[in-house]
């Protein structure tokens, strides 16, 4: 079954067909940073015009690509959730549209699990993870800790409290004009800095309800507001805030997951979503060699369309499809937690 895959839930146009769940015949993404880059984030309303230009050329393309007709697509998955509630809406429409003019049957999947399925994304069996196994989501809106059993089949163990682990690099790089996206600006700075150059402090939310949660507002506060201190340090480089930064902001990561291994005795780690690029968190969850980690190859990690198709097969491949009255929802309930 060759499923078309479409996924604008925020800065980034992408089409994708994929066979049976598995292989990748063409993943278009047609990033939209320089249009968001003079603002240093994601403007909405630039990112909905943006979908809404671009949809119907990565859709053509991706078929192209895939040395396919448009006859030849099965079904079509798209993202209905969560992300920015007009981006969702240009892609939800889209495929709507595609499946009704070719009475074909669509799928509306959501974002973060698919953004959990794309490590299966391979030809070799023996290379996909098997559940169940211990979820890490991180990306610009969201950071989970989660247990899944299948799919579609997630629990929840922790989340943060405030900011995303992404929007925490985002927002640094943004107050210090590193450059967008911050994620992968700090990452490059940080391997010319020294990370411990500067200390910042580490959430105190490892107890009780808290164990598996992360909070990012703390140190992002401490970083900015040192910015003096950093300025009257003698010798002291960008890249050593950026390399000091991400070593805290990845332990407060790694500290949460390891709570959660260790209670609940799962081994296979899989990390998925924009942050899952970071070189540190990679390198870092690689060395710990009692634990299998897997991770998306780089151009997966982030937002792409391709994840989306081979999640939408899964539930195609069951026999379910969506009724054309689904609605784009911005938030998921229980993607994020609140504090106390
Ligand atoms: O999954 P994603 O592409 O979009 C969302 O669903 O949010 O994630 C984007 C996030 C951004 O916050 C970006 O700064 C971060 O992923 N990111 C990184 C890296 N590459 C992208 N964060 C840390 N290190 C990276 N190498
Ligand atoms: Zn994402």
């Amino acid at each position: 079954m060759k499923v078309l895959g479409i996924e604008t839930s925020c800065d980034e146009t992408s089409a994708a067909v994929v066979e049976d769940g598995f292989k990748i015949l063409s993943n278009v993404i047609a990033t939209q940073i320089p249009f968001h880059a003079p603002w240093n984030g994601v403007v909405p309303e630039i990112a909905s015009r943006k979908h809404t230009e671009w949809i119907y050329t990565v859709t053509k393309e991706a078929i192209e690509k895939a040395n396919l007709k448009i006859e030849n697509i099965d079904a079509v998955a798209v993202t209905s959730r969560p992300g920015l509630l007009g981006s969702l809406l240009v892609g939800l429409s889209f495929a709507k549209a595609f499946s009704w003019a070719r009475n074909i049957p669509y799928i509306a999947v959501d974002h973060m699990l698919a953004h959990l399925y794309a490590p299966m994304l391979v030809q070799n069996i023996d290379q996909r993870p098997e559940y169940p196994f211990l979820g890490l989501l991180v990306s610009g809106g969201h950071t989970i800790i989660c247990r899944a059993d299948n799919f579609d089949d997630i629990t929840i163990l922790g989340t943060t409290i405030d900011d995303a682990a992404g929007e925490a690099f985002d927002k640094v790089a943004k107050y210090y004009n590193f450059g967008y996206p911050g994620g992968l600006v700090i990452d490059k700075m940080a391997r010319n800095g020294d990370s411990d150059a500067f200390r910042f402090p580490m959430p105190s939310l490892h107890k009780g309800d808290h164990r598996y949660d992360v909070s990012y507002s703390g140190i992002k506060n401490a970083v900015i507001n040192q910015l003096e201190t950093f300025k009257k340090k003698n010798n002291y480089t960008n890249n050593d805030i950026a390399a000091s930064f991400q070593k805290t902001a990845i332990e407060i990561l790694l500290r949460a997951l390891f709570n959660a291994a260790e209670d609940t005795g799962l081994s296979t780690i899989v990390a998925g979503g924009g942050v899952a690029a970071n070189s540190l968190l990679r390198e870092r969850l690689t060395e710990q060699k009692h634990l299998c980690c897997f991770f998306p190859p780089l151009d997966l990690c982030g937002d792409n369309a391709a994840m989306i198709a081979g999640l939408g097969y899964q539930y195609l491949a069951r026999g379910e499809n969506s009724p054309l009255n689904v609605i784009a929802q911005a938030r998921v309930s229980g993607f994020k937690k609140k504090y106390p």
